[in-house]
């Protein structure tokens, strides 16, 4: 057979990175090698986003892109996956006729058919069909060693929670959970070909398993926490209305469970929240935010927050900008809302103007940007297990000290925090510093969006270390 190139080009979430990688997977068996060259591509696949209209916009501009490209190249085979296919389905080819394949969220599993079929054929396809389920996949030995260190692990799909902004129960479906058996299974060969950290994914990981009857979400991390060689476990993304008490208990007692939750608020009134249909108030949220705080003092909260929801009052938005005050988050990300096909939302009155949603998010950036600078200084002298992830984007570096070049390195403190280090004077002979290791730095500047920071102790670390983590800590 000869080498086939398959271009995948992802937008959106990591839900769409987890999917992109078993595109890549499902379609080993055809011949297809992936390449990070879209000019080699034999096929190209764009795993789509519908959250908001801007990576709509930024998907059909990258697809119009390779109009040219399907002239010069005739058999090229051009598939658009993801949930705008979901929610566009055969409109995709009506507007764009050099389209040969539009496979929904569900679909994956069917991939390979459907690019067989289009080669042998030279057909177009729409394959929207979501009542099959989840796809369970069978991995071959060697299947999750792409070098990397952290991946992702989706452990449900889809949502029933219908929030009135949101197109993902449209596009991604039913809420429906994978076995624990499975996730455990793929979790074990990741681990096995070098992966350290895993996060698992959901719309809303908290109500994992309950409809199904499965273990609750709580029970799945305790028995992740369980496997050897993992160091560290995160996952995203929690309703807010469903932390559970066992769940918050989780991150005192299982020592895997980074120090991080992403609990999206979205607005700090409860009469947006109201409409938004969340079902929680902004009293609930800020109880479950203390909650979180007398369990680990140290936890670092982000979240999300959208501006500019219909009939959002001044009033309204300054109750998120007060949210924001009393809870000091460790990041945010502020979104302007967006009208999105079948949401609810999208047919509320009192559309809020383009300039008044630029005017609140930018203020809500700046007033999140001074409490992210006062978080990254607090840490300046700490002492932090880093998971080293590889070489950072500026990869050599001169140490202006000894005027050698130094490889600069890149990971991740338990709060999600990047920090990057070279190994400077060596306290840490170079080879010791590989990707997948825990090193101990001391925090020696801080960003708006990174900390710089010195290699103390070389060893790997072990698990437990909380007296040290977070504090001023002597250990050099
Ligand atoms: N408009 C703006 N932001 C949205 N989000 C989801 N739907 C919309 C929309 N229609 C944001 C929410 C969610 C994040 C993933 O995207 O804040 O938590
Ligand atoms: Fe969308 Fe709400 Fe479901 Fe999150 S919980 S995916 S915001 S409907």
């Amino acid at each position: 057979m000869n080498a086939k190139y398959v271009y995948i080009h992802t937008i959106g979430c990591q839900m769409n990175v987890y999917d992109s990688d078993r595109i890549a997977m499902v379609l080993k068996p055809l011949g297809y090698k992936a390449t990070s060259l879209l000019k080699l591509a034999d096929l190209i696949i764009v795993n789509t986003c519908a959250i908001r209209e801007k990576a709509e916009l930024k998907f059909f501009s990258f697809l119009g892109r390779l109009a040219d490209m399907k002239r010069e190249k005739t058999d090229l085979i051009i598939g658009v996956g993801g949930c705008v296919a979901q929610q566009e389905g055969a409109r995709i080819m009506e507007r764009m006729a050099h389209v040969d394949l539009v496979f929904g969220t569900s679909a994956i599993g069917r991939l390979p058919g459907l690019i067989g079929q289009i080669e042998s054929e030279r057909c177009q396809i729409v394959d929207i069909d979501m009542s099959a389920g989840i796809h369970e996949f069978d991995y071959g030995e060697d299947e999750h060693r792409n070098g990397k260190v952290t991946r992702f692990v989706t452990i449900m799909q889809g949502c029933d929670n219908f929030c009135s902004y949101c197109v993902v129960p449209y596009v991604r479906g039913q809420e429906t959970s994978r076995a624990p058996a499975k996730i455990l299974n793929e979790i074990r060969l990741l681990v096995e070909n070098g992966v350290r950290e895993v996060t698992l994914l959901g719309q809303n990981v908290n109500s994992y398993g309950q409809k199904e009857g499965l273990c609750s979400f709580a029970k799945l991390l305790a028995a992740v926490n369980d496997i050897d060689g993992l160091l560290r476990i995160r996952f995203t993304t929690s309703h807010p209305k469903d932390l559970s008490e066992d769940l918050l208990l989780a991150f005192k007692d299982l020592e895997k469970l980074c120090r991080h939750i992403h609990l999206p608020v979205q607005s700090g009134s409860n009469r947006v929240l109201n409409l938004m249909n969340r079902k929680y108030t902004r009293e609930l949220y800020l109880e479950k935010v203390k909650k979180l705080r007398n369990l680990r003092p140290d936890i670092a909260i982000t979240s999300d927050i959208i501006v500019g929801f219909p009939g959002e009052t001044i009033r309204d938005f300054e109750k998120t900008l007060e949210l924001i005050k009393e809870v000091k988050f460790d990041g945010l990300f502020a979104f302007k809302y967006s009208d999105r096909p079948n949401a609810a939302a999208a047919r509320l009155p009192d559309k809020i103007s383009e300039q008044e949603k630029q005017e609140r998010l930018q203020r809500v950036l700046d007033q999140q940007g001074h409490y992210t600078t006062l978080k990254n200084e607090a840490l300046v002298g700490c002492v932090e297990d880093i998971l080293v992830e590889g070489y950072s984007k500026r990869h050599r570096v001169i140490d202006l000290h000894n005027r050698q070049p130094d490889v600069q390195w890149t990971g991740r403190t338990s709060t999600n925090k990047i920090v990057n280090f070279i190994q400077g004077d060596g306290v840490i002979p170079q080879d010791e510093i590989v990707a997948g290791k825990m090193v101990r730095i001391r925090i020696a500047k801080a960003f708006s969006h990174s900390l710089w920071g010195q290699p103390v102790k070389a060893e790997l670390i072990p698990f437990n270390l909380d007296s040290l983590i977070g504090e001023k800590s002597n250990v050099a």
